[in-house]
């Protein structure tokens, strides 16, 4: 009754289920997060403002929000026991495997949030989730360089604090740039909720059996981490790296239309949007904010990306097939520019997307009419038949 799947090839859904927190019009290229469009929220809001909004429905009081913001900020640190965790992992691990296994294990250290039917219980995971996630980040990627961990500290902001656990050493202090932490805010509000993509489609079906929490974030974290998903930021900014320079760009665009060639441009497309992604058309404005500051404004990657898009907008195919630039486009290359490696682009995107996979899980979970999901299939293999012994096959 939640609506009906119809089978083709793109394993088209009409609607898995009802929601009231984000609304994507992909023909127009419109994305709401409970009615404020993302652009205004972006130039206007803070990711932790957004956090409340999308937990809660609505902006918060001027009393709310420094609440709010007060129970995360007193929540960043991990329980001192699970630094065990990452000493497990090889050195060269990717760091989406760290999260992974670090929020999974989250399962095994705080009981006290994993009822899933205590609405007390659900906030506290809920507060605890959105608060580690960047410390469970850094930590990752300071084990994945061999450096110290560093902790986190409450008179630094959300995403300043983060930059400031990945770049600081014990040997030398970290300035945080405003403008970069600006910047890194903004990344995490575009990528904080997307309705029902991928990620958040797996943590919905994880949570409808009673999964733990923690569990089911895990899950949602593994997902996001494909090529075609979450990962498409970090192989879209090997891709212009591969690409080179702006004469080598019909080459690939060439390869992109060529069916026989399973080569696709990372950051192009979309299973919604059939127009710009209004993401990346602000994530587009920060790259530029960045690059600029940072005084490489003439950055090889930038100017590679803005000729690909250009040529590629202007390529009959691509307008055929309705393909425009993604939120993982210019991701990359701001925080590249921040001093992030390729492989720390998709753990920033599971650490934003966190509040968006957790608004839906309480939003799904608080559903009286919740039921475990179990997508059914259309059979196309052998009718009924006897079993054959081994002499007669
Ligand atoms: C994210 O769902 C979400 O909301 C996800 C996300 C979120 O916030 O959670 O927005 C984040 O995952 C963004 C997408 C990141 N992925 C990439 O950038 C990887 C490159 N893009 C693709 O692999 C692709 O566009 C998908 C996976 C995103 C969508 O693929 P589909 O379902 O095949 O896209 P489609 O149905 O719109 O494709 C239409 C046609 C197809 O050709 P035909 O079968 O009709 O002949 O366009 C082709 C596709 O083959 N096509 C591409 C292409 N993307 C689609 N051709 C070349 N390059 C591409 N990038």
């Amino acid at each position: 009754d939640a609506g009906v799947f119809t089978y083709d090839p793109g394993f088209t859904s009409t609607a898995s289920c009802d929601s009231t927190i984000t609304y994507i019009d992909g023909d127009k290229g419109e994305l709401l997060h409970r009615g404020y469009p993302i652009d205004q929220l972006a130039s206007q809001s803070h990711f932790l403002e957004m956090c409340y909004l999308l937990l809660y429905g609505e902006l918060p009081k001027a009393g709310d929000l420094e609440n709010f913001e007060s129970t995360i900020t007193r929540h960043t640190m991990l329980h001192e026991q699970m630094q065990y965790f990452y000493r497990g992992f090889r050195r060269d691990a990717h760091p989406m495997a760290i999260m992974v296994g670090v929020v999974g294990a989250m399962s095994a250290f705080y009981h006290d949030s994993t009822d899933i039917h205590d609405p007390h219980q659900r906030e506290v995971a809920s507060h605890r989730l959105i608060a580690k996630m960047p410390t469970i980040a850094a930590w990752a990627y300071k084990y994945h360089i061999g450096q110290p961990f560093i902790y986190p500290r409450n008179d630094l902001d959300y995403a300043s604090n983060f930059l400031r656990m990945c770049f600081a050493v014990p040997a030398e202090e970290y300035e945080v740039n405003p403008i970069l932490s600006r910047a890194m805010d903004r990344i995490f509000m575009l990528q904080a909720d997307h309705e029902q993509n991928a990620s958040t489609s797996t943590v919905r079906l994880a949570s409808s059996s009673g999964a733990n929490p923690f569990a089911c974030i895990a899950a949602g974290i593994a997902c996001l981490w494909g090529p075609a998903h979450g990962g498409a930021n970090q192989a879209c900014l090997e891709m212009l790296e591969e690409i080179g320079s702006v004469d080598r760009i019909p080459e690939f665009i060439d390869r992109a239309k060529d069916k026989a060639d399973p080569f696709r441009l990372m950051g192009f497309g979309h299973r919604v949007y059939k127009n710009f992604d209004p993401r990346a058309t602000v994530m587009k404005q920060s790259a530029d904010e960045v690059l600029d500051l940072l005084g490489i404004e003439n950055n090889p990657k930038l100017q590679v990306a803005k000729a690909l898009e250009k040529q590629a907008l202007e390529d009959p195919y691509f307008a055929e097939k309705k393909l425009f630039p993604n939120v993982d486009f210019y991701s990359g290359i701001v925080m590249e520019a921040m001093g992030f490696p390729t492989s720390m682009f998709t753990p920033i995107f599971a650490l934003s997307r966190t509040v968006g996979w957790i608004s839906q899980w309480k939003e799904m979970i608080a559903d009286p009419q919740n039921k475990i999901g179990r997508p059914r299939q259309l059979y196309l293999g052998e009718t009924a038949r006897d079993y054959v012994d081994i002499e007669k096959r």
